[in-house]
């Protein structure tokens, strides 16, 4: 008999048998409570929590193979200390999240979704030099709040823009400048003098709710914001008085505080972009997700070290 595993019953479709091999597999559906048991991994979607008290319910577990690269569902704390690994899957999503995050930013600034609104209403009546006009980027600053792989990826892209690019990080990064011309500089700056500020930190304690009535008061009237890391960065309420009251020139969002649901205010707000959370979605990429998640499992579970561990 294999491992007695849990799995996302989601990435089934991604995997093959041969990477299953040696696995007894328990296919686990995004709305069913974690089970009890004596299973030895768990391949959770980033959708499910899995803290103390689904730790305590599994305790033959060796790992969580977070099926994502944020692991904010996961209890790390907790599993650490009951001597349970926690590995993501970080590289395999950066180029589809950064893609996604331009995809927002040229939204944003283009006015992509009002035309489109336009054209499909059949309310277009025709080119006139004033409809829709947008910002134009090469020359603007683009700000980074964090620059990991994923902030990286998308300065690298703009580049090819023009644009200037600002970054905030714990430590600097001399590659990035090198090839981008990037400039690191203090928290305070990068709201500033942003024309668009694109958020690439983790969801941390001292992250949460970074975008807030304080930090928004000091972005230009005119400035773009855009999320595809995490919603519970934001304060959405503020977000949505800043774009209805005219001081925040637009954002696009792929991900929210309580997804699905979005703070009804925000989705009512002017000048927004509003994405269900599809980042990381590309068929290779969403692919590379599921495989890397059971490398990490069959790895510990051989009694080699996970490939990308979350802590130590
Ligand atoms: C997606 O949001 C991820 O963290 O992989």
């Amino acid at each position: 008999m294999g491992h007695l595993v849990l799995v996302a019953a989601e990435l089934q479709p991604f995997l093959a048998p041969d990477q299953l091999a040696g696995l007894d597999v328990t296919w686990l559906p995004a709305g069913a409570p974690t089970p009890t048991g004596d299973f030895v991994a768990l391949v959770p979607l980033l959708s499910r929590w899995v803290g103390g008290t689904e730790l305590k319910h599994l305790p033959k577990l060796k790992i969580v193979a977070n099926c994502a690269v944020g692991h904010d569902n996961v209890d790390v704390v907790a599993a650490e200390l009951r001597g349970v690994m926690v590995t993501n899957t970080p590289d395999v999503l950066t180029d589809a999240t950064a893609d996604l995050a331009w995809a927002l930013i040229l939204a944003c600034a283009r006015r992509v979704v009002e035309g489109t609104e336009l054209v499909k209403g059949g309310t277009w009546t025709g080119w006139h030099p004033e409809l829709l006009l947008g910002i134009e980027l090469r020359g603007r600053t683009l700000g980074l709040l964090g620059a990991g792989r994923i902030g990286q990826a998308v300065g690298r892209r703009a580049v090819p823009f023009g644009m200037r690019i600002l970054y905030t990080a714990r430590q600097p990064r001399p590659d990035f400048e090198h090839d981008t011309g990037a400039v690191r500089v203090e928290r305070s700056r990068l709201f500033t003098e942003s024309d668009v500020l694109s958020l690439h930190v983790p969801s941390l304690p001292e992250t949460k709710g970074v975008i807030n009535a304080e930090t928004l008061a000091r972005m230009k009237p005119t400035a773009i914001l855009i999320n595809t890391a995490r919603g519970d960065l934001i304060r959405e309420e503020a977000l949505a008085l800043a774009l209805e009251e005219g001081r925040l020139g637009a954002a696009g969002l792929d991900v929210y505080l309580e997804e699905p649901r979005i703070h009804p205010r925000l989705r009512a707000a002017p000048r927004t972009v509003l994405l269900p959370h599809i980042g990381s979605a590309t068929r290779e990429t969403r692919r590379q997700m599921a495989a890397m998640a059971v490398a990490n499992l069959q790895a510990v579970l051989k009694g080699d070290p996970p490939l990308t561990p979350v802590f130590g």
